[in-house]
């Protein structure tokens, strides 16, 4: 069957956006608005699977969401053409999400690295929807049918078992689907979007390690709402080698720091990192950190000052997240419809 052609994707609300979260996601939601129907979710059921005082209670829990739905607009995600919502209000994708975790196994789920570095040593005492978070997860993008799914890198592993999730569903109820008249498969296998340089940035005080909102050294990341000053201190002191910067991208393959601040600044700048070297190459870091940082304030004060403009007045907010939800819900519900047929709930 030909699927219409949908581009889903989601943001938790826990902690601060940080310049991964612009670079690997948010950029890229706004610039396929262009060429499809879009629908952004911040995603406030994944972050209570985490513990209570992680996610910080009900006001910053709100606080957050808030946050994401307001970045989201500054970043320029239009609410009107496209929809923006916050997962709990479209029950949709809970009632999904229990199917699926009748679909998934045990196993695949248990693979999943984000699993096992969430719950650390102590499994016994993860919640049990931090287990069955890629279940969720696949539900969002499924409740909607929807065909792409742009994401950073780390999130390839739960797209890839979200194709897995649609496939066990389309061959387990085979015969209902076909009986219920959807051709060739009711859930289309979802094309993961992760391409260029933003798509995973890494923390600017070790190369090695993923730019996240739970490192515990500020430093190590910008966040979408840090002042000019902050952002160029931030740049200034990030960590570096002694070397100059190399003139091709093969030189930067041993130089985490280097490979990443160069990443970095390609994708501020819309460009490559081999273009970004041909302008730099061979140059000492002090000039290239000025340039990126003067490029990271032009780029993100605007945004982090439309955020500022958009969080003070919450009511209009939350008004933009239950217009999306009326819009999302819609959706989720004929997808719910038929799912309740082809399992063989009564509904009336
Ligand atoms: P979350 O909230 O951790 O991150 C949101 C998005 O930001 C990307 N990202 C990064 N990209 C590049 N470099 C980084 N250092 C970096 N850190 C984060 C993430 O890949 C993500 O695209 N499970 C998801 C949320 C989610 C979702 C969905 C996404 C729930 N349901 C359905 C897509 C579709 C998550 O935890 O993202």
């Amino acid at each position: 069957m030909a699927f219409k052609q949908r581009v889903f994707s989601g943001v938790q609300p826990t902690g601060n956006l940080h310049l991964g979260n612009y670079l690997g996601a948010i950029k890229r939601f706004v610039e396929l608005q262009q060429t499809y129907d879009c629908i952004y979710c911040v995603v406030d059921m994944h972050a209570i699977t985490v513990p209570v005082s992680v996610w910080g209670g009900p006001a910053e829990l709100r606080r957050a969401t808030r946050e994401v739905t307001a970045a989201y607009i500054a970043c320029g995600i239009d609410p009107n053409k496209h929809i923006v919502f916050n997962q709990s209000q479209v029950a949709g994708h809970a009632e999904l999400a229990w199917v699926f975790n009748c679909v998934a196994r045990m196993g695949w789920l248990g693979r999943m690295t984000q699993f096992k570095e969430k719950a650390g040593k102590d499994r016994e005492n993860a919640s049990v929807g931090l287990f069955a978070y890629p279940a969720l997860m696949a539900a969002d993008i499924l409740v909607h049918r929807a065909t792409h799914v742009p994401v950073g890198e780390d999130q390839k592993q739960h797209l890839e078992l979200t194709r897995d999730i649609a496939q066990k569903f389309n061959n387990d109820f085979a015969e209902s689907i076909a009986a219920n008249g959807h051709e060739g498969g009711f859930f289309p296998l979802t094309e993961p979007i992760i391409q260029g340089p933003g798509m995973r940035i890494m923390s600017l005080r070790d190369g090695t390690k993923k730019m996240s909102k739970s490192d515990a050294s500020d430093n190590s990341r910008i966040n979408l709402t840090d002042d000019a000053d902050t952002i160029a201190q931030k740049i200034r002191r990030a960590k570096t080698d002694p070397d100059a910067l190399p003139s091709e991208e093969a030189g930067l393959e041993p130089r985490p720091e280097a490979d990443n601040l160069v990443g970095i600044y390609a994708a501020l700048a819309d460009t490559t990192k081999a273009e970004v070297l041909k302008q730099f190459g061979g140059g000492q870091f002090s000039t290239f950190k000025t340039a990126l940082a003067d490029l990271a304030v032009a780029k993100l004060s605007p945004i982090a000052a439309e955020m500022k403009r958009l969080t003070a007045d919450p009511a209009h907010i939350d008004a933009v997240l239950a217009g999306g939800s009326d819009r999302a819900g819609a959706i989720a519900a004929e997808t719910m419809n038929a799912v309740k047929d082809i399992v063989g709930f009564i509904r009336h």
